[in-house]
């Protein structure tokens, strides 16, 4: 068996997740204790605060996803080393969930759909004694601290367990295993990015002047459910407009895509859906009825260069860092041909006046976590402590196989510029006048998922128009 939302949506097999748990296993050979185990477990559904009622639909949480495919609550699984077995231990159901929840599954419908060799409902003590009865050594246990949000994913803990255990060699081997795509991720990656671009499009093509941000949201959240299946988006919706476009994560609880859009503004819509817990994360900046003004035109080809760079110099090898600063300079450059900058834009890089315009890392890794995990581990240099390339949620080298964005941007941002005007080290390079005429604009940002590939990277999102022309033929009414 496997997952798909209907035949117009991409049937993902199983195998998927058997191949993870068969890397996870090789890549833990030499390193685990004989009779060790692997014990992960599941989210678990929430309700509303205190109340009875669901909230959002469940999500899987991703490090037991990418391991067993399980959509289901409140599961734990558990892998013999040695032998590669796998094991689900769903929860036993209460009596009466067929009335109100529907179908209790038994044993063969979990081994079926997700290929694993055996399952046994979950009471107390069923994953110790099951554990003890198979002589379990020690349990390694994941405790993954996120390198962004430095917050825990709490561990597989079994009360009173007296099973030795680890929670020190799973995170760094399992997280490393998920930088890097195998071809049936990518696949389902190739399909969640694919939506993310037709939803794009759709947008596009509906927005104009007088409509409210969330309009644009809302027909990104129609489009790749009903066409895409795609119940979850990875990330709240940005639909900034206007000066909003500058808010880098606007679209959160106290910026939630109000705003009436007006002709003439520019529109900066980051959104992308997530397929079988598969991320997207494109970015599409456009005037809203479809039209660029010369100003608009000097600042969406700045950042349109800087991601046309990136994408033709990122290859093995290159430091990702390095890309940062390729980017910071193309849009340096471009802001000095307009009379926004003067000087020498080496000085520019060093002085560090990038982060000014654009404060966040170029891009992160992108996979089951629309910012996913793995970016300070394999050859990662220490995270930087300078504006802007403190932002990068990755410094390490660029190798096939990793997913990436690549998402440069630049932005108008009032407390930033006051700054700079403020600092002579920073304000020698700005031309006063000529900045004030962009304050207000917002912000461009040109984002798209990209796979590292020795023989040329490959753009999942080349779907959406990009150039001002693609933009304006695709946006003509
Ligand atoms: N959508 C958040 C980001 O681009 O990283
Ligand atoms: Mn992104
Ligand atoms: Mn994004």
């Amino acid at each position: 068996m496997s997952f798909d939302r209907g035949h117009h949506t991409l049937h993902v097999k199983a195998d998927l997740f058997v191949e993870n748990r068969r890397r996870l296993v090789e890549a833990l050979r030499g390193k685990a204790q004989s009779g060790s185990w692997v014990l992960l477990r599941g989210g678990v559904e929430q309700t509303r605060y205190n109340t009875d009622a669901d909230d959002l639909p469940f999500r899987q949480e991703s490090y037991f996803f990418w391991t067993f495919g399980v959509h289901e609550s409140d599961v734990y699984g558990a892998i013999e080393l040695d032998t590669g077995k796998s094991v689900l231990f769903p929860p036993r159901l209460a009596d009466d969930y067929f009335i109100w929840e529907g179908e209790v599954r038994d044993t063969n419908w979990f081994k079926e759909k997700y290929q694993v060799d055996e399952v046994q409902f979950r009471e107390v003590f069923v994953v110790e004694d099951y554990l003890k009865s198979k002589n379990a050594s020690i349990l390694y246990l994941l405790e993954a601290e996120n390198t962004d949000s430095h917050k825990v994913l709490a561990s597989a803990e079994i009360d009173g367990c007296n099973i030795p255990s680890d929670k020190t060699l799973l995170y760094p081997v399992i997280a490393e295993l998920r930088v890097f795509k195998t071809d049936m991720e990518l696949e389902v990656m190739r399909y969640a990015s694919k939506i993310a671009c037709d939803s794009h499009v759709d947008v596009m093509k509906t927005m104009k002047s007088n409509m409210y941000e969330y309009q644009g949201e809302s027909v990104f959240r129609h489009h790749s459910y009903f066409h895409g299946g795609c119940r979850h988006l990875a990330y709240t919706c940005i639909a900034a407009s206007g000066e909003n476009g500058s808010t880098l994560h606007y679209g959160h609880a106290n910026a939630p895509n109000n705003r009436f859009i007006r002709d003439g503004d520019m529109c900066l819509f980051d959104m992308g859906p997530e397929y079988n817990c598969y991320a997207s994360d494109v970015t599409c900046s456009f005037p809203v009825n479809g039209k660029f003004t010369e100003k608009q035109k000097i600042i969406y080809n700045a950042v349109l260069k800087a991601n046309q760079a990136v994408f033709k110099a990122s290859r093995p090898g290159v430091w990702w860092t390095d890309m940062h600063l390729l980017a910071e300079k193309v849009i340096l450059k471009d802001l000095t041909a307009a009379g926004i900058l003067k000087g020498d834009v080496e000085e520019m890089v060093n002085k560090r006046l990038g982060a000014v315009f654009q404060p966040h890392g170029l891009g992160h890794f992108i996979g089951l976590d629309v910012h996913d995990v793995g970016g300070y581990l394999g050859d990662a240099k220490p995270r930087s402590p300078l504006p802007g390339l403190r932002s990068c949620r990755t410094s390490r080298s660029l190798k096939e196989r990793m997913v990436i964005t690549i998402e440069p941007g630049c932005y108008f941002i009032d407390g930033l510029l006051d700054k700079a005007l403020a600092d002579p080290e920073l304000s020698k390079f700005l031309v006063r006048e000529k900045l004030d005429e962009f304050r207000g604009f917002g912000g461009v940002r040109i984002e798209d998922v990209v796979v590292i590939w020795e023989q040329g990277n490959e753009n999942l999102s080349k779907y959406v128009p990009r150039t001002v022309e693609e933009i304006e033929a695709a946006m003509m009414k």
